[in-house]
């Protein structure tokens, strides 16, 4: 066992789901709605906020730089904007938990700001990359100081940022979003370009708040200076979440699965395109909008899933969902390959090892890549997955894909490190347990 993630799952096979699910707000929807709704000038109000730890630690370091944020009700945020020149300095180091969101969105954040700031993590964060953000942010002429490449980040307080034209190396919306920040607090246009696309969430919620920002291509640009208008902002279900629920719906032998108001931003949504195009019988329905974002209900049927080769332009629009997708990619006949991922090495754990250890752990038969991976596929129609014990190396949604994993499996499937299920996820097992899966749960957060 993990000794800093003490928490365990223990999930026994199931071969029949049925329910109706609402996943919780999306995550990455909800740390922006808080920031964007710091600066703004007036009360910014939030509908289906997700009330996960990693948005937990954007909530209070906003309050700690002199953001009031009241949460009047389960899913409710009210947030008083102290406009763009408002915050003010914390004399302690900023907690940004398990959320590179928070860390690399607050560098941008803070890097135009008169004072100094520190961020820290947990242990998982602290050894993520954070140069990819700082080395931008200095061309814009932010103080930036990373340790070897990584947090603490020191930022020191200056007066001015200037405009850059920025060619993004790797394609992060991290990135993009953390020099969107930054660039409001410039004289002049930024121009931002992306290798590939990566999500979108930003630039539709500025547009929100009244900030004009364009796209040609693959490049948006924002002009400084431009004031944030307080708004309200409703925030989709997490396409990241639902995505469980998914293939969930197609692995299992009998039932079906409904997911109600789920964000398909198509930047986001990759996994939808991956599991069509295995063969998965999934219907759509109720197109709408919530906020910024378009949603969707999905319906999710048993499906002869089909292993896939990943078209290279589906990666970053899949980037969070490759645990998952190597569980459906276990279950389907034939073989599937995943190349160009290798930013999934430096993600919450090293996500290609991690998976690949726990895929060996239950006998699904796979090759590990440099930047991907070849899944075999499955042998005949008995149980895809052995029974035995998998650590997720307190990666979230490592957890939660093997979760999944036990509607193919022959026996029971432990899961260490679940502890942090909650930063993106709360209430998952509950959720799952109510559409057919077994989940038991033991550790110290249970009393297990
Ligand atoms: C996120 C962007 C992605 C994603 C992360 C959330 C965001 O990271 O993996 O979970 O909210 O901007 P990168 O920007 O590093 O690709």
């Amino acid at each position: 066992m993990t000794a800093d993630f003490p928490d365990r799952w223990v999930v026994a096979p199931e071969r029949a789901i049925r329910g109706r699910v609402r996943v919780p707000g999306d995550k990455s929807v909800s740390h922006r709605a808080l920031m964007l709704g710091g600066l703004a000038d007036g009360e910014t109000t939030v509908e289906g906020f997700l009330e996960s730890e990693d948005c937990l630690a954007t909530l209070k370091a906003l309050r700690a730089l002199g953001v009031s944020i009241e949460r009047p009700e389960p899913g409710c945020v009210c947030i008083q904007g102290v406009g763009i020149d408002g915050l003010h300095g914390v004399d302690h180091a900023l907690d940004m938990g398990n959320a590179g969101t928070a860390m690399r969105l607050f560098m941008g954040l803070l890097a135009g700001q008169t004072f100094d700031s520190i961020l820290v993590g947990d242990q998982s964060l602290m050894r993520r990359p954070m140069e990819r953000a700082a080395a931008p942010l200095r061309r814009m002429g932010a103080k930036i100081k990373t340790c070897d490449g990584k947090p603490p980040v020191v930022i020191r307080g200056l007066s001015d940022l200037r405009a850059i034209d920025f060619q993004m190396p790797v394609a992060s919306a991290q990135v993009k979003s953390a020099v969107l920040l930054a660039a409001l607090r410039t004289a002049g246009v930024t121009k931002v370009t992306e290798p590939a696309t990566t999500r979108d969430h930003t630039e539709r919620m500025l547009t929100c708040f009244g900030v004009e920002v364009h796209r040609v291509g693959a490049t948006v640009s924002l002009r400084g200076g431009q004031r944030l208008r307080a708004t309200h902002i409703d925030v989709p279900g997490d396409f990241s979440s639902a995505a469980f629920f998914m293939v969930a719906g197609c692995i299992v032998e009998t039932g079906f699965i409904e997911l109600q108001g789920v964000g398909i931003n198509p930047t986001r949504s990759g996994l939808f395109d991956i599991l069509r195009g295995m063969g998965a019988d999934i219907t759509v329905s109720n197109l709408a909008t919530c906020g910024p974002e378009p949603t969707a209900d999905l319906v999710i049927r048993p499906s002869k899933l089909r292993g896939i080769e990943v078209p290279l332009e589906l990666v970053s629009r899949t980037i969070d969902e490759f645990p998952i997708f190597f569980i459906a990619a276990a279950c389907a006949e034939g073989a599937s390959l995943l190349r160009g991922a290798e930013e999934l090495h430096v993600k919450e754990s090293d996500r290609l090892a991690t998976m690949s250890e726990g895929l060996t752990a239950l006998g699904v038969s796979h090759q590990l890549l440099a930047d991907g991976m070849r899944i075999d596929g499955r042998k005949g129609s008995g149980p895809v997955f052995q029974a035995g014990r998998i650590d997720s190396r307190g990666d979230h949604r490592i957890a939660m894909a093997f979760a999944v994993a036990s509607l193919q499996a022959a026996g029971d499937i432990e899961i260490l490190g679940t502890g942090n299920v909650v930063t993106s996820f709360p209430g998952f097992a509950s959720l799952a347990r109510e559409s057919g899966l077994t989940i038991r749960e033991y550790g110290s957060s249970v009393g297990g």
